[in-house]
């Protein structure tokens, strides 16, 4: 049976197909990258924002019609929505023949195999706090960079935020199981490697911190650049800024949260630091790492946000100077704190605010990636570059794409690059022999 896997929202969404794609491959169903010839189509999907969940239950809308000319075709959701709206997903299409939670997966051949009848509906979404798909590596899609699930869940129910509801309580991989799934991974080849989880600070297994654990992977040979997503503001130890900068496999590069730049606004929204504390990471971060690259995501229009509180956060975001933002419209949640707040921002006012910040940070992200013109990076070559067949395109360590002239025989290398020009979000450089 042809299994066509599409996937919405962050990152542990895409490490999760992964992880169901072994699943199913284990059970001898086929994992296909065109739909035309699926059998079932999943969706695993994405509730942080409403506008997230609107455009899967479009995407279903377009696909149902496949049903007319293959009866036996099977429609499925996985993922937070799946979680969060369950049984009512059926109700709002009936074209959707199963829907299963994020700690069920190991029960999808079975589910899928179970389904006989035309308006056979499975539901599973029970949530099992310790679930951690011990012993199953998934199936990485990329070619150079590798995701690693180190930790699943949230235990810490920021007032906006659907995740902690849909993906259940904080839970660390065993230490062994990561160590011993990056290293299978160095040897099919992968060089770059990300660790995934909500908060990544606060992964704890027996006595290994976060600090130890990338201690352990900046040991492993292979493996030759490590990220990690996402880390909290709150939880962002001395300790690991100190090992991001001693261990040289780890990247100059992190994405740190800040949400707002007011104090009130963080608190209310269940933060943990103040604007002051956000500020001071990221003045250490700069001083370990003079080279690092610091992204963020910020929420625009939270309720009770006034003008003079918005404006903090545009200038603190000014203050900081990030190499690239993630700037979001608020979006009330069903079932979290703020959706019952009182004091909700008008739409229009939302997306005003929210067109500032964006315009705001096009300018930084443009003045950031002038100030790379004259420098020397290291490059991991991933592949020939769209416009041009003779020139190849990677990633900086500081998560840059930087095209150069150069043949293919470099492809999966890392080269060292001079940059000359910055156009647009896109470096452009010549190889330094
Ligand atoms: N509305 C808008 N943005 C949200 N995020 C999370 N929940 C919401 C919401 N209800 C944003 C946060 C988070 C990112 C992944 O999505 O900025 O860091
Ligand atoms: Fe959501 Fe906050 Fe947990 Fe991130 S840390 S997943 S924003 S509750």
């Amino acid at each position: 049976m042809n299994i066509y896997i599409e996937t919405y929202g962050c990152q542990m969404n895409v490490a999760d197909s992964e992880l169901v794609a072994s699943i199913l491959k284990k059970e001898h169903f086929s994992i296909v990258e065109d739909i035309n010839i699926a059998d079932v189509i999943i969706f695993n999907t994405c509730s942080v924002r409403q506008h997230a969940e609107d455009r899967v239950l479009g995407r279903i809308n377009n696909e149902m019609s496949r049903k007319r000319s293959k009866k036996d075709l099977k429609i499925g959701v996985i993922g937070c929505m799946a979680q969060r709206l369950d049984k009512q997903l059926n109700e709002m299409n009936s074209s959707i023949d199963f829907v299963v939670g994020v700690d069920q997966y190991n029960h999808l051949p079975a589910i899928i195999n179970g389904l006989y009848n035309e308006n056979d509906f499975e539901c599973n979404t029970i949530v099992n706090d310790a679930e951690i798909y011990k012993d199953i590596y998934p199936i990485h899609s990329g070619k150079f960079n590798a995701f690693v699930t180190i930790m699943r869940g949230c235990n810490n129910f920021c007032t906006y935020c659907i995740v902690p509801y849909t993906r259940g309580r904080e839970r660390s991989r065993p230490i062994d199981d990561i160590i011993s799934e990056i290293t299978e991974i160095g040897k099919k080849g992968f060089k770059d490697v990300s660790l995934l989880g909500q908060n990544v600070n606060s992964y704890h297994y027996k006595n290994v911190n976060f600090a130890e654990l990338l201690k352990k992977v900046n040991k492993i040979e292979t493996i030759k650049r490590i990220r990690f997503i996402t880390s909290h503001p709150k939880d962002l130890s001395d300790d690991v800024i100190k090992v991001m900068a001693e261990s040289d496999k780890v990247c100059e590069h992190l994405h740190l949260a800040m949400q707002s730049g007011d104090d009130e606004i963080l608190a209310r929204m269940n933060r943990g630091y103040t604007s002051q504390h956000f500020y001071d990471i990221t003045q250490k971060l700069r001083k370990a790492m003079p080279d690092i690259s610091i992204t963020t995501d910020i929420i625009a229009g939270f309720p009770g946000e006034t003008e003079e509180q918005f404006q903090r956060t545009y200038d603190l975001m000014k203050k900081i100077q990030f190499d690239y933002a993630f700037t979001f419209k608020y979006s009330p949640r069903t079932g979290t704190k703020a959706a019952e707040f009182k004091d909700q921002i008008p739409e229009t006012i939302r997306l005003e605010r929210l067109k500032k910040l964006i315009e705001l940070q096009q300018d930084i992200t443009t003045q950031k990636y002038k100030e790379q013109i004259g420098k020397i990076k290291e490059i991991y070559v991933e592949q020939i570059s769209k416009k041009s067949e003779y020139e190849m395109a990677g990633k900086s360590r500081d998560f840059k794409i930087t095209v150069f002239p150069g043949d293919s025989t470099l492809i999966g290398k890392f080269v060292k690059v001079k940059i000359t020009d910055a156009v647009g979000w896109t470096l452009k450089g010549e190889l330094i022999k």
